[in-house]
């Protein structure tokens, strides 16, 4: 049989594609015995799966030609509903219409990337981020480029702006970021809005972890001090569960119109069957007991992260002490390589995400993601000496490159 080739054929953004590391990672997962730092999963103790049982049967009994039928673009206009009164119960007015309904944020990273994007388009993003989103930005032809420090957002607009490379937009997760586990202050959201009002710029707020905040004071969303400028990306993947790829646009009704045609051909609609679940289980007012356990577990799974932290790690290594989410960050000494830390640690089974691949810029090598929510408890103290110690042995192993 002739082989086709297929360089000659791949399409250019397909030739922009980066396949994510962090993924290969995890294919290990299924191993029995391996200790997971690596993903953002939640913990399967907090699925709820007796409600969800109740809630399926009840679908295929009473409204089974719906709720297995095609769906509106839009998505379901109960689960819509449901969303809205849940943003205007915290203080954020909108209605069923401000919303759209994803197939989990992770596409409506992909379908702003989609509408927004052209090829080299800038965008400004935090250094690190999400990985995810690097990757659909990548893949739609623009050029992040990074802000380590929100001190610089303005700076960097104005040098960008003056070499003709205004951004498209600023993509921000401004609760418990990921990968860093950092929440933006007050004052640096109100300086994100202050320099998107002043240089005329659009601002994806990604927001998968507010709702899962351990300590520390609520702060306003970006969407809430703007919302002309500013789309908000949500999902049930931290707070529900993943499985149903289930997510959701908040903004402007422009945008939305445009929103729903790019998604049309990327899906028609997203999981009818899904979202019909999702609908019920926050009209029976069962989302935020479950919520409230949630945020128990991982509560006491980040305290003996950080209490195991603080007992076995080498007084060289930082980490970031995070209020919610599911990540805290750790920073080498400069110079040693956290994949040469992770080579060591598979080894004994434990997995966790090199910082690396967060960075737009490259930079980054001397740090790791560390995820708390999906390890027993058990396995946490352990994983965390086998981290401690192989992160000893790369220092005293390693030559010193200052
Ligand atoms: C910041 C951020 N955005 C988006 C996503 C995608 O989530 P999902 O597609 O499951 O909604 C993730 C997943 O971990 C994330 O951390």
């Amino acid at each position: 049989m002739s082989k086709i080739d297929l360089e000659s054929i791949l399409s250019e953004n397909a030739s922009k594609m980066r396949p994510s590391p962090a993924r290969n990672i995890l294919a290990g997962l299924n191993r029995e015995e391996l200790i997971s730092f690596g993903g953002g999963y939640p913990n399967p103790e907090t699925f709820p799966v007796d409600d969800l049982k109740r809630i399926v049967e009840t679908l295929l009994r009473e409204s089974p030609s719906s709720s297995l039928q095609y769906g509106p673009t839009e998505g379901d206009p109960k689960l819509r509903r449901e969303l809205a009164n849940r943003y205007r119960s915290q203080g954020v007015d909108i209605t069923k219409d401000d919303i759209v309904i994803t197939t989990s944020s992770q596409q409506a990273i992909d379908l702003c990337s989609k509408i927004f994007l052209n090829r080299e388009d800038t965008l400004v993003c935090s250094l690190p981020t999400y990985f995810g989103a690097l990757q659909s930005f990548w893949f739609w032809g623009g050029a992040p480029v990074g802000v380590a420090d929100e001190n610089n957002l303005e700076s960097t607009v104005i040098k960008l702006i003056e070499e003709g490379r205004k951004p498209k937009f600023i993509y921000s997760i401004p609760d418990f970021q990921n990968p860093s586990g950092v929440t933006l202050s007050l004052a640096q959201r109100e300086n994100i809005i202050r320099v998107a009002r002043l240089y005329d710029l659009t601002i994806i707020e990604d927001s998968p972890y507010r709702e899962l905040r351990y300590s520390g004071e609520e702060l306003p969303t970006l969407l809430s001090m703007d919302k002309e400028r500013v789309i908000l990306l949500g999902t049930f993947s931290k707070t529900l569960t993943p499985g149903f790829r289930l997510g959701w646009i908040v903004a402007n009704p422009q945008i939305l119109d445009k929103i729903v045609v790019a998604k049309q051909s990327a899906d028609l609609c997203a999981s009818v069957f899904d979202q019909a679940i999702a609908a019920r289980y926050l009209g029976d007012g069962l989302f935020d007991s479950n919520l409230i356990k949630t945020i128990e577990l991982y509560r006491g799974k980040r305290e003996l992260m950080l209490e195991c932290f603080k007992r076995y790690m080498p007084k060289s290594v930082s980490w970031t002490v995070p209020e919610g989410g599911l990540f805290l960050f750790l920073t080498l000494p400069f110079g040693y390589k956290s994949a040469d830390v992770l080579k060591l640690t598979l080894i004994e089974n434990l997995a966790f995400i090199p910082g690396e691949i967060f960075f737009c810029n490259g930079e980054g090598k001397n740090t790791m993601r560390i995820n708390f929510s999906y390890a027993p408890n058990e396995k946490i103290e352990k994983g965390v000496k086998i981290l401690a110690t192989a992160i000893e042995s790369v220092i005293s192993t390693t030559p010193d490159y200052r």
